[in-house]
């Protein structure tokens, strides 16, 4: 055998193992998780409903959280820039407004705990982050406009959980459970 070859052959047990190893970790990730029928047409009908609230969604998140980033001036200064533009992959990589719903980001396979953080951050007023709120970018939404959210994730999260798909998993975390 040739040293190349035996080098291959190592690459390649090495690039399967990780393979393996991703595909394990994502499976941990989504665990069990079936896009049936019934949640498909849940998931269009919470689209409609999304559609409404989008404009505050649009003010308030679509900076971190989508592709229409609409940069302040001052990302134009070095550091800054470098520090913002990580900001946006992370907030992208947990929750990503781009596609409409459902979302993406890496809870895409059950949107129910995706909407339920989205109640979560918002009450807990974690949501536009704080380090950037003295800079005014983005901006949060108001009371009302949050008790639309509240209503819509409220109403979204009980039919999900009429199909049995509950945030994380839990039957708890569905609005109204005891
Ligand atoms: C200025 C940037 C920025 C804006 C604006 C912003 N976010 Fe975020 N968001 C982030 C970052 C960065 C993270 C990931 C790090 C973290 O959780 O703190 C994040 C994480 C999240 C998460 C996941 C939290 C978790 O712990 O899993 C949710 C849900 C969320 N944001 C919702 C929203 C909503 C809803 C809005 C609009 C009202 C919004 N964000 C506006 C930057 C932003």
């Amino acid at each position: 055998m040739t040293r190349t070859r035996k080098y291959s052959i190592t690459t390649t047990l090495t690039f399967m193992t990780l393979m393996l190893a991703v595909s394990v970790n994502s499976q941990d990730e989504n665990e069990a998780v079936v896009v049936s029928p019934e949640i498909a047409a849940a998931y269009s009908e919470i689209a409609v409903g999304y559609e409404r609230l989008k404009p505050v969604f649009t003010a308030g998140c679509f900076d971190c959280h989508s592709d229409q980033t609409d940069y302040p001036w001052y990302h134009a200064l070095p550091v800054i820039k470098g520090w913002m533009d990580e900001h946006v992959a992370e907030a992208r990589d947990e929750l990503d407004f781009s596609p409409g719903f459902p979302f993406g980001g890496h809870h895409n396979k059950r949107q129910a705990d995706n909407l339920y953080k989205i109640k979560h951050e918002l009450e807990e007023g974690a949501m536009p982050l704080k380090s950037y709120r003295f800079m005014h970018w983005g901006a949060a939404p108001n009371d009302e406009e949050k008790d639309s959210i509240y209503a819509w994730v409220d109403r979204s999260l009980i039919h999900l959980a009429s199909h049995g798909q509950y945030p994380f998993n839990k039957p708890e975390n569905v609005p109204g459970a005891k």
